[in-house]
């Protein structure tokens, strides 16, 4: 596997939208220049959602425009077109909308059917497409629904070619509350790779039961080289008590390097972008990769 990952580092909107402590719009600009000083230039910012839903993205134009003289890929959640106009209002080049692969989960996180969310993304992908604006398409629940439990891989292949055909230039695959297990992974990216190209496909776990290493390297197994990732592992899921939120970029990036595969990072510099973060939350960090580091540093 000596080849080259991209990772999508989603700390700034994936790991803040489900920490308690509110994070400044000041401070968040901070955590994204040091996450693309430590050599993560795609960095999802922020998210054009209900203030209501989401209170810890309020701000997000404010973010998008802070960073925008980076060099780097910001990306924003979109879920319908007011978000999408407020998006261009605040410049985004990027733009992700998100769908889920069971019903529940669906109604939950955006108040519709998967079908009513498809019929919603439409007309943004179609503008997007007019306005030169590229657009990523999630999908929830993947390896399990926290309110259907099981999710068929037929239901995720579906929706996956459904984002694609669409116009989504790349298909993240959520495992929104880290239930899989390495050999569902692999399935499901199998399966899922036989209607949309590997090289379109990315794997977004989180880590509540442990698993996400083991199912990153399942799906890598599957050729699949793209990763969605947390600085220091930040988030939960409020639908998950006890979630833990994404695979930490520091457990990626160890896990890659140690396999031979560059990953551009530079780890003492991703890991002060950490303990900023942090020292801002008012808790360790959950990665194990950054408290073995810590540890290290104080001896
Ligand atoms: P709704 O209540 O059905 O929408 O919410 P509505 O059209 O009836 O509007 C209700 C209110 O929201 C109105 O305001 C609208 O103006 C406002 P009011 O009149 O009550 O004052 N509104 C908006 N405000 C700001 N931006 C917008 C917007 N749209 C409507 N774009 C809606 C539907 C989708 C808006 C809502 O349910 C929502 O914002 N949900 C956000 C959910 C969310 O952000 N979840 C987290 C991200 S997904 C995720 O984390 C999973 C992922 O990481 C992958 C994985 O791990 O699986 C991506
Ligand atoms: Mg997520």
């Amino acid at each position: 596997m000596s080849d080259t990952v991209r990772i999508v580092e989603v700390g700034p909107r994936d790991g803040l939208q489900n920490e308690k402590t509110p994070i400044s719009v000041a401070d968040r600009i901070a955590f994204i220049e040091r996450l693309i000083g430590a050599g993560l230039p795609t960095v999802e910012v922020g998210a054009f959602v209900s203030p209501k839903a989401i209170p810890q993205m309020v701000g997000s134009a404010e973010v998008l425009r802070g960073v925008s003289h980076l060099n780097g890929e910001f990306h924003v959640l979109v879920p319908n077109e007011k978000g999408y106009e407020a998006s261009q209002a605040a410049g985004a080049k990027v733009i992700a909308v998100f769908a889920s692969a069971s019903e529940g989960f669906s109604r939950a996180n955006i108040n519709c059917s998967v079908a009513e969310s498809i019929e919603r993304f439409k007309p943004v992908l179609a503008r997007a497409k007019a306005d030169g604006i590229k657009v990523r398409g999630y999908i929830s629940c993947v390896l399990g629904c926290p309110f259907d439990g099981e999710v068929k891989p037929q239901a995720v292949v579906d929706v996956a070619r459904t984002l694609f055909d669409l116009g989504c230039y790349e298909i993240s695959l959520g495992d929104t509350i880290g239930v899989g297990t390495p050999l569902k992974a692999k399935h499901l990216m199998r399966a899922v790779a036989g209607k949309v190209p590997a090289q379109n496909l990315a794997m977004h776990f989180h880590d509540t039961y442990g698993q996400a290493l083991a199912n990153l390297y399942a799906g890598m197994e599957e050729g699949i080289r793209v990763i969605d990732s947390a600085a220091g592992g930040l988030g939960g899921c409020p639908y998950a008590p006890g979630a833990t939120g994404n695979v930490a970029t520091e457990d990626v990036v160890y896990m890659l390097e140690g396999m031979g595969i560059a990953t551009g990072v530079d780890m003492d510099k991703l890991l002060a972008a950490t303990n900023e973060v942090s020292r801002l939350l008012g808790r360790r960090p959950v990665s194990r990769v950054a408290n073995a580091l810590n540890a290290k540093k104080k001896r």
